[in-house]
């Protein structure tokens, strides 16, 4: 067994003096809300992602609910989306009071499968929008999902958690559709230790969004308690959310954002170092591929069937090295509250099943270090080793 024995997680966050010095400014400015660091996080990242609206919120499960609001879903209305994800892409469709249908993803791929969604549309009445996951990081098939939604007269919905700062040659994942959504929870490439950024190019979901975003007020209300003017007087139009960034932690976003592209790149070469070594391996099948993968994850499957180990081997065979590990995702239609109600069976959705049992994510962080993947990968192959046929 290896004999480096120093845990090492499954994820953490890389935050360096420039953020902490952002911090301080902050706390000492006397305005610890959203004001201007927010606003120019907000400004500084929609430039980033060439989206002319982009709106800062507390967290990529707050800025779904926002988005599909905006778009009008309620009571009565379906919206798409996979059952391989988490599960906050599903229920902000039941707080609005709308009902989720959920799809399966292709064999090999944690995306939702565009041919499924094909035929889950045609079945299915009163579906006003889809939301694609961008799982992992890497980009779906948009050009596939967004002409399903013209045809069947659903909007898109990004649910780009995970794709930040994924970009195809038709721009960043997240503002390919009607509006897309980015966490920076804490694990996440960019963090800003919870919080998100909604995007998008139609002024009428911007508009809506920012209303609902802060208790349905009438203008942005930021300089309420600074303006020397009576900049007190304001009017409740909706009963909104509490849904607003504040400047401590946009601050360290907009410090994260200057180094994305730096913490892409160690990800590429944690992910290359582990596809090299995994290549042709006995049990062992690599991450689907392509343009743009942002590589917030790292999931390697097993194939048991053909003579390898388990995941959970291969979980339980890391954890005894001191190597931490996730697994994304447990499919949503297998949890209770998603199966009770909609009748559903693993069986179901079957794919989506198979792939999570095969599952595992290994730990892949900017500031991990090339000898940590080395270690990493050197323990999962002597685990498979010791499995393989
Ligand atoms: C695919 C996906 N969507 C949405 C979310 C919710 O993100 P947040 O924690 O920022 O609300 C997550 C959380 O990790 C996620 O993985």
């Amino acid at each position: 067994m290896s004999q480096n024995t120093d845990f090492l997680p499954f994820a953490r966050p890389s935050i360096g003096k420039e953020e902490e010095e952002a911090v301080l400014r902050v706390m000492r400015s006397g305005w610890l809300t959203t004001g201007a660091e927010a606003l120019a996080f907000e400004k500084e990242f929609g430039e980033y992602v060439s989206a002319p609206h982009a709106l800062a919120v507390n967290s990529a499960t707050s800025g779904l609910h926002l988005a599909l609001e905006s778009l009008g879903i309620g009571p009565g209305d379906v919206v798409v989306t996979s059952t391989y994800t988490f599960t906050s892409t599903a229920a902000v469709v039941r707080h609005l009071g709308a009902e989720v249908a959920f799809c399966d993803v292709a064999q090999g791929s944690y995306n939702i499968d565009p041919d499924a969604l094909g035929r889950l549309l045609a079945a299915t009445r009163n579906c006003r929008a889809i939301i694609a996951v961008h799982v992992g990081g890497l980009p779906c098939d948009m050009h596939a999902i967004k002409a399903l939604g013209k045809r069947y007269g659903c909007s898109v919905v990004e649910d780009a958690a995970h794709s930040f700062p994924s970009v195809t040659a038709d721009g960043y994942a997240g503002t390919l559709g009607d509006v897309g959504v980015y966490s920076f929870y804490a694990t996440k490439t960019i963090t800003t230790g919870e919080g998100g950024m909604l995007v998008t190019r139609d002024p009428r979901i911007a508009t809506r969004a920012a209303t609902m975003r802060l208790h349905g007020f009438d203008r942005q209300a930021w300089d309420r308690y600074t303006a020397r003017h009576a900049s007190w007087r304001y009017s409740v139009t909706e009963a909104g959310f509490k849904y607003n960034l504040p400047d401590i932690l946009a601050a360290i976003g907009r410090e994260q954002l200057k180094k994305a592209v730096l913490f892409l790149e160690e990800r590429q070469a944690i992910a290359a170092t582990y596809d090299k070594a995994f290549a042709g391996v006995n049990g062992l099948e690599l991450p689907p591929k392509g343009e743009g993968h942002a590589w917030h994850l790292y999931s390697l499957r097993t194939s048991p069937d053909r003579g390898g180990p388990t995941r959970d081997d291969i979980i339980e065979g890391l954890a005894e090295r001191g190597i931490g590990t996730s697994v994304h995702f447990i499919p949503l239609h297998t949890m209770p509250y998603w199966a009770q109600r909609y009748g559903l069976s693993p069986d179901s959705l079957p794919n989506a099943v198979s792939m999570f049992e095969r599952t595992l994510s290994l730990p892949i962080w900017q500031g991990m270090g090339m000898a940590a993947a080395g270690r990493v990968a050197a323990a999962v192959l002597e685990i498979a080793g010791g499995k393989s046929a």
